[in-house]
């Protein structure tokens, strides 16, 4: 069976680029030059209906503005992206919970809007009743639906955004760093309510996030991502296991290890270069410790598949030949 036949989404090539130069008339009096960021820079995936799809990477590296492309909250400036499931029933669950809710709307309005725009014709005695379910459903009471957001915690507000999405009866989550703004026992509570919700309704998740250790519990891929490109893809295990891109071993040496909590840790040394400018060849090389001359020049292609695992390394490319575990 082909890997692609229960793909829900599959992106190919896809690139944002951003027109960042200066007003046209300061171009034109300082000769500044015109300048492109590019957000996304040529990554491919595909995600299986009912899987988690990670994608991780430092902030600025192109996470958010892969959720927008998808979403369509973003046009791409290339490549293409094919969505299989059912656009009205793909929903997305940002960071910052307090900012995407309406703070004038009480709770029972805000989860009610989706249902009523996916079906317009609904009673209102059975939408009220689904509200009822819906806060139940996220670990809520059914009487919060009269309180407005600022009566929440930030755990409970991004459970009534949950609440919100889930009203939508989606098949497809947008996840962008859902859990970021919250402290970590309250994110392992959300993580593990998205975990049930997935499994009982049979979701599929793109999850952002910049945490290695958030996503080693979500994600049956991951995709780690440096400067719009994706360096890395591997089911979760083997890239735990067996990193092969030495950005992927520099964030795996930066998180927390329970079992060996005392272990040098080194931070992860240098800044990330501007998407503006980014450098030639290879664009880790100046970060990276075993960068040699022909990364300088030359950039590795990304496209060599084995196993459903990927590296964009010169270096790395040959420990693709091993077998996976999966
Ligand atoms: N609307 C925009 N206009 C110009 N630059 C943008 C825009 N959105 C994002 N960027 C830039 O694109 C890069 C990737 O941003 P983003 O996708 O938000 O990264 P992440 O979510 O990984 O932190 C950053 O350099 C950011 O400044
Ligand atoms: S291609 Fe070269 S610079 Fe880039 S990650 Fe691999 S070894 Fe390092
Ligand atoms: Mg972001």
């Amino acid at each position: 069976m082909s890997i692609r036949s229960n793909a829900i989404l599959e992106v190919d090539a896809l690139e944002r680029r951003f027109d960042v130069s200066a007003p046209w008339l300061n171009r034109m009096i300082e000769r500044k030059p015109i300048q492109t960021l590019r957000a996304v820079d040529g990554i491919d995936f595909v995600i299986q209906r009912g899987q988690t799809l990670a994608l991780v990477g430092e902030s600025g590296c192109g996470k958010s503005t892969v959720a927008k492309l998808v979403t369509g909250l973003h046009a791409p400036s290339g490549g293409k992206i094919r969505f299989h499931g059912d656009r009205d029933r793909l929903q997305m669950i940002f960071q910052d919970p307090f900012a995407s809710l309406n703070p004038r709307w009480r709770v029972g309005r805000i989860i009610a809007e989706p249902l009523r725009t996916l079906k317009p014709d609904t009673p209102d005695d059975i939408v009220s009743a689904r509200v009822d379910e819906l806060l139940e459903t996220v670990g809520l009471a059914a009487a919060d639906r009269v309180k407005f957001p600022h009566e929440f915690s930030g755990g409970q507000r991004q459970r009534i955004s949950i609440a919100r999405a889930l009203a939508g009866e989606p098949e497809f989550l947008v996840c962008d760093e859902p859990t970021s703004a919250l402290d970590v026992s309250v994110q392992a509570q959300v993580l593990n309510l998205m975990k049930k919700l997935q499994k009982e309704m049979e979701l599929t998740y793109l999850f952002i996030s910049h945490d290695l250790s958030v996503v080693r519990h979500m994600a049956d891929v991951i995709a780690v991502m440096y400067l719009g490109r994706i360096v890395e893809i591997q089911p979760t295990a083997d890239l735990f296991a067996n990193p092969l891109h030495p950005y992927t071993q520099l964030l795996l040496e930066t998180i927390p290890d329970l079992e060996a909590p005392k272990r040098d840790r080194s931070p992860m040394g240098g800044e990330v270069p501007s998407p503006v400018s980014p450098p030639k060849g290879c664009t880790f090389h100046p970060r990276c410790p075993i960068a040699f001359d022909r990364c300088k020049v030359e950039r590795p292609e990304r496209k060599v598949e084995v196993h459903n695992r990927r590296v964009a390394c010169f270096a790395a490319e040959t420990k693709l030949e091993g077998p996976s575990d999966v």
